[in-house]
């Protein structure tokens, strides 16, 4: 029988709550109409960005939001984004669309936006097109509180005292829209610009270095060796697509068997990626001071039939949940290391949590794993060992079950589980060694249909319900988890 053994006494390290971070980018529909929509907007707002968003995200505890971009950051000038609105700079958004952006949200109005979450603001700076003196002043604008021309202009601009800012990242993606630099050359800008992103007063910047694109083992090594003590992370950019090839993306919701065993195939890659980063990074850090930081992930499918290409507008079934469940659970339990996530992006873009549509709004398959899983936040990671068969398609074969298991302060257990198989229930002996639960309780995302998702009709389609199939057996539990499910257990002593 498929068994998953789970130690709570060996504990293996906090989760942080970083983890379960957001990325949102001047894409498409994220920043306007996903958050901002102008404070003359009928749909019910405060100061120009919409209550139901901020309502909704606020649910899930989102640790950390993630911006301007994205390839947008390195084209970002943020002085075009401050100031009375109708003097701010238009620019073309060359990378999405071609769109013109009017700079109506900047930096006062995203810092607003995270107050508003009560989350931590990731601001990315430009290294592809900008300065060393405009990223550096920049961190002056948003943290300094003495007299500078900086903090004097930020007062001009209606903000007195400077924002808390610590997480910081140090250009995007410059191993391609962030300049097409080769790791070499990024090592020794990377050392040059921090060096000017300041901490002011108690202000401590948490400086992050660009990293990877997926399997790139060279640039990690290289940044790891010329400028590795010169950083708090390093990110890592992987985004699961249904083909072999990145040109070979699948429709979000037109999907056969094979385009779902590939979708878990290749999201199931994660694993591999984050072990090898991981050890090359102990060889120069063995004392894991620097996170890795996986800042863009998630599934990438063609836009939605009729939408504007540059928007990367999909939908999302119950098929990028798991996605979403077996990415978290790999995180977890590579949390030692892993240490904070975005998931590109957080509305209306790529694997978003909500998707709005005017003053619509609908939370997506991949929101309800995000708050199934909220429960591991800051929670002990415990050892688990899983035991079970293998979900087999076309001659391959990825396993069919994945976990990860905490404790919180309260000594609650958590367990996630995902059943990757759509035609196979997976009936599983859940050890606990000396664990005994006094009450158990579970909640389940599933459905008979591969694609089931949320629309505008009919919002409710896909929702976590009670989970039943949970009994008493020796030395712990018994579970049924139906074919292509997600379930979070929490377990009472
Ligand atoms: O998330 C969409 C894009 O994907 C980001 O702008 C870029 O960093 C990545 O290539």
């Amino acid at each position: 029988m498929n068994s998953i053994k789970i130690y709570t006494g060996q504990r293996k390290g906090v989760i942080s709550k970083h983890i379960y971070g957001q990325f949102s980018e001047h894409l498409g529909r994220c920043i306007y109409e996903g958050f901002w929509v102008g404070e003359d907007s009928p749909i019910p707002n405060t100061n120009g960005i919409r209550n139901d968003v901020v309502e909704a995200l606020k649910n899930i505890n989102i640790p950390n939001l993630r911006w301007p971009g994205g390839c947008f950051a390195d084209e970002y000038h943020w002085k075009d984004g401050v100031g009375p609105k109708s003097k701010r700079k238009y620019m073309i958004n060359t990378h999405w669309g071609g769109v013109v952006e009017n700079n109506h949200f900047g930096t006062h109005e995203f810092l607003m936006l995270c107050d508003m979450l009560e989350c931590e603001p990731y601001i990315c700076g430009n290294v592809g097109s900008g300065t060393v003196q405009e990223m550096s002043e920049w961190i002056e604008y948003i943290t300094f509180d003495g007299q500078s021309p900086m903090a004097k202009w930020r007062r001009e601009n209606g903000r007195e005292k400077p924002w808390k800012l610590k997480f910081f990242g140090v250009g995007n993606e410059n191993w391609g829209c962030g300049g097409n630099m080769r790791p070499e050359y990024y090592a020794d800008e990377y050392r040059r610009y921090q060096t000017y992103c300041r901490n002011y007063g108690d202000n401590k910047l948490f400086k992050i270095a660009c990293g990877p694109n997926s399997g790139d083992y060279h640039w990690i090594e290289v940044m790891m060796k010329e400028a590795g003590n010169m950083m708090d992370g390093l990110s890592l950019h992987y985004y699961t697509v249904e083909g072999d090839r990145w040109e070979e993306k699948g429709s979000a919701l037109e999907f056969d068997e094979k385009g779902w065993f590939q979708l878990m195939k290749h999201t199931l890659l994660m694993e591999e990626m984050v072990t090898k980063h991981s050890a090359i990074m102990d060889v120069y850090d063995p004392q894991k001071k620097v996170a890795l930081v996986v800042d863009e992930w998630g599934t990438w499918h063609r836009v939605e039939p009729g939408t504007n290409p540059g928007f990367l507008y999909q939908q999302n079934t119950l098929r990028d949940a798991l996605v979403a469940g077996t990415n978290l659970n790999i995180f977890n339990n590579h949390c030692d290391r892993v240490r904070m996530t975005a998931i590109a992006q957080v509305v209306n873009v790529l694997q978003a949590m909500i998707l709005t549509e005017g003053g619509k709004m609908l939370l997506t398959p991949t929101y309800h794993v995000f708050d199934m899983y909220k429960v591991h936040q800051e929670a002990e990671l415990v050892h688990s060992i899983v035991n079970c068969g293998d979900y087999e398609f076309g001659g391959e074969k990825i396993p069919q079950i994945n976990v990860s298991a905490s404790v919180d302060a309260s000594e609650k257990l958590h367990v996630t589980i995902c059943n990757l198989n759509p035609n196979k229930a997976a009936h599983i002996r859940l050890d606990l060694a000396d664990f005994k639960p006094s009450a158990v309780r579970g909640r389940i995302l599933t459905s008979d249909t591969m694609n089931k998702h949320n629309t505008f009709e009919n919002p409710n389609a896909l929702t976590p319900v009670d989970f039943k199939g949970c009994t008493a057996a020796q030395s712990g539990l018994k579970l049924e988890l139906p074919k292509m499910s997600i379930v979070q257990l929490e377990l009472s002593k």
